[in-house]
C-alpha cells in the first residue's frame, strides 16, 4: 500500500472519504472533526446528540456530505475516554477506520493523524501508529486463494493529512518508520500463515535470501553439512525424522562492523512440529505449522533493521527444520551432544525447539555480540501462565527492561519470569550432562533455564517465549485470525532505542 503525507485542511480533501476522530463524552468536537462537522453544517453534532454516536473505542460512523464537502463520505472513529488515550489506541483507531473503508470499497483514503492533536501525543510517535494500524489492520493472506471475485479491494494509498506545515517533517519520519515495521511485520505473518507443506526449511530459506537481496542484507544459509561439521547435535537431533534437510539462516546488518555494537537475535524455525515420536494430540495440531513464528520474527526484524538503517550490526539467526516422528527420529531417552560439548538426555521429542536454541545460542557467540537475544513459540506452559496479553521475557536484568520497555511502546508485550537457581534442579539427567525438560510445574522457566546453561559465558542473553502469541485465535483491530507477526515490532523497537 502507498502512504502518502500531505499538508491541508482534511476538510479540503477531494477524497473516496476522510477521518476525523472524537473522544467520548465530547457534545461539541472542535479541531479537525470540529472544521468537518461545521462544513457538514452540524451532522456530527446531530449524531452524538441523537445518541447514535458516543465515540467509543472503535466505533465508526459514516456521513454522507453530498456535496458539502468535496469527499463523498466522512469516516468518523471515537477514540474512547481522552484520559486513557495511548499509542496503542491511535493504532486501533486507524486500523478500524481502514477495515470499515475497505468494507465500503473506498481505496484511496484521507485521515487526519489520531491523536496528535487534542491527544497531544508527539507527531513523529502518531504517524508511525496510524501507518502501523492501517497497514496491519488491512492485512490479510490471499495467497493460496483463487476465487477472489467478491472480495472487496484492499486500499491503495493512506494520505494523512496535516494542517500545521510545522510538523510535517515529523510527520513523514514517522510514516516512514511505520511502513517499514508494518510491512516486515506482514512478511512475517505471511511466513506463519503459509502452510507447512510450502514453507519448508528450504523455501523459508530462499524466501530469506531474496529478501536480503531486496533490503540489502548479508545473508548465508548454513546447510545441514556443515551444521554436521561444527557439531550442533541437538539441532540435528530433531531433523532426524524430518523430510527436509536442516538449514540455518544467517541474516546480517552492518555485516562484520566490528566498531558498532553487535547484537544476535535468534528465532525458533520449526516448520511444523508433530512432536515427533513423542507425538502430539490431532486436536488443533494444523496450529503447529506456527512454530516457525520465532523465525519470523527475527526474519522480519532483520529486514527493518536494515530499510531503517540502524546504527547497529545486527545478527539474525534462524535454525530451522521440521520435528517429525520416523523410523529414524529421534527417542524419548536418547542423548546427543551439543555444540557447546554438554551432553543432553531428550525425554520428550517434543521439547524440540530448545534443542535447536541452545546449539543457534552457542553459535551467537561467534559473532561477539552485547547481546543476544532469542524468541521462541517454545512452551505451552507460557501460554497457561500468561495468556495472549504478553508474551514471557526471562535472562538478563537490563536486556530484560529493554525488551519491558519496547513491549510497552510496540504493544508486543513481555513480561517477566524468574530464573531462580531452584528451577534447575528439575534438569539434571541419571545418563548425561543434563536433560533437556523438567516436569509439568514451571514448564516455561525450566525451558528458558535450560537454555541459559548454553549462552556464551559473559555475554547478557535474554529468551522471549511467545507461544501463546503466535496465532491469533480471534480478530483484534490491528491483528486479523492467523499469523500475528509477534516480536517484529518487540524486536526493532528494542534495536532502534539500542544507544538512547
Ligand atoms: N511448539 C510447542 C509449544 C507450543 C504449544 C507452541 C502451544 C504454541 C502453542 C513446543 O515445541 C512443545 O511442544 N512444548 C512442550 C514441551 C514439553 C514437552 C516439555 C509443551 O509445552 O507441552
Ligand atoms: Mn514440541
Ligand atoms: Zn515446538
Amino acid at each position: 500500500m502507498q502512504i502518502q503525507t500531505t499538508v491541508g485542511k482534511i476538510q479540503d480533501q477531494e477524497a473516496q472519504a476522510i477521518v476525523v476522530n472524537l473522544f467520548e463524552g465530547v457534545a461539541a468536537p472542535d479541531g479537525a472533526t470540529g472544521a468537518v462537522d461545521a462544513a457538514l453544517g452540524g451532522a456530527i453534532r446531530a449524531l452524538i446528540a441523537a445518541g447514535d454516536f458516543r465515540g467509543k473505542r472503535n466505533e465508526v460512523a459514516v456521513l454522507y456530505p453530498a456535496g458539502s464537502l468535496p469527499a463523498r463520505r466522512v469516516l468518523v472513529v471515537g477514540l474512547g475516554k481522552a484520559e486513557k488515550f495511548t499509542v496503542e489506541g491511535i493504532r486501533q483507531a486507524a486500523a478500524t477506520a481502514a477495515r470499515k473503508a475497505r468494507d465500503l470499497g473506498v481505496t484511496q483514503l484521507h485521515t487526519v493523524v489520531h491523536g496528535a492533536g487534542v491527544g497531544a501525543i508527539e507527531m513523529e510517535t502518531a504517524a508511525q501508529a496510524m501507518v502501523e494500524g492501517t497497514i496491519l489492520g488491512l492485512y490479510r493472506y490471499q495467497e493460496l486463494k483463487t476465487q477472489l471475485e467478491d472480495v472487496r479491494p484492499n486500499v491503495e494509498t493512506l494520505t494523512l493529512v496535516e494542517f500545521d506545515p510545522a510538523k510535517l517533517a515529523a510527520l513523514e519520519a514517522g510514516a516512514a518508520a511505520g511502513r517499514v515495521i508494518a510491512e516486515a511485520t506482514c512478511l512475517a505473518r505471511d511466513l506463519i500463515n503459509r502452510p507447512a507443506n510450502l514453507a519448508t526449511p528450504s523455501t523459508i530459506a530462499e524466501t530469506a535470501r531474496t529478501l536480503a537481496e531486496a533490503v540489502g542484507l548479508q545473508c548465508r544459509i548454513m546447510e545441514k553439512a556443515e551444521i554436521e561439521a561444527l557439531g550442533m547435535g541437538a539441532f540435528l537431533s530433531v531433523n532426524k525424522g524430518g523430510g527436509e534437510p536442516a538449514k540455518m539462516v544467517i541474516l546480517e546488518h552492518n555485516a562484520g562492523r566490528e566498531d558498532l555494537p553487535a547484537v544476535v537475535l535468534v528465532g525458533k524455525g520449526i516448520t511444523f512440529d508433530s512432536g515427533g515420536i513423542s507425538i502430539k494430540p490431532s486436536q488443533d495440531l494444523w496450529k503447529m505449522k506456527d512454530d516457525m513464528a520465532g523465525a519470523a520474527a527475527v526474519i522480519g526484524a532483520l529486514c527493518a533493521t536494515a530499510q531503517l538503517n540502524l546504527p547497529l550490526r545486527v545478527v539474525g539467526l534462524a535454525p530451522l527444520t521440521e520435528n517429525m516422528p520416523d523410523a529414524l527420529a529421534s527417542k524419548p531417552g536418547d542423548v546427543v551432544k551439543s555444540l557447546k560439548g554438554l551432553t543432553v538426555e531428550i525425554h520428550s521429542t517434543d521439547a524440540e525447539g530448545r534443542m535447536l536454541l541452545i546449539d543457534a545460542l552457542t553459535y551467537a557467540g561467534t559473532f561477539k555480540p552485547q547481546a543476544i537475544v532469542d524468541i521462541a513459540t517454545l512452551t505451552g506452559a507460557q501460554a497457561v501462565a500468561l495468556g495472549t496479553p504478553a508474551a514471557a521475557v526471562m535472562g538478563d536484568e537490563a536486556l530484560v527492561a529493554r525488551l519491558r520497555a519496547a513491549g510497552e511502546a510496540s504493544y508486543d508485550r513481555v513480561w517477566p519470569m524468574p530464573l531462580f537457581e531452584e528451577y534447575g534442579e528439575q534438569l539434571k539427567s541419571d545418563v548425561a550432562d543434563v536433560c533437556h525438560v523438567g516436569g509439568r510445574a514451571g514448564g516455561c522457566i525450566t525451558a528458558g533455564f535450560f537454555l541459559s546453561k548454553f549462552v556464551p559465558e559473559g555475554i547478557p542473553w535474554a529468551h522471549i517465549d511467545m507461544a501463546a502469541q503466535g496465532l491469533a485465535d480471534d480478530d483484534r483491530p490491528y491483528i486479523p485470525r492467523g499469523g500475528a507477526g509477534f516480536g517484529v515490532r518487540l524486536l526493532v523497537e528494542m534495536l532502534r532505542r539500542w544507544n538512547g
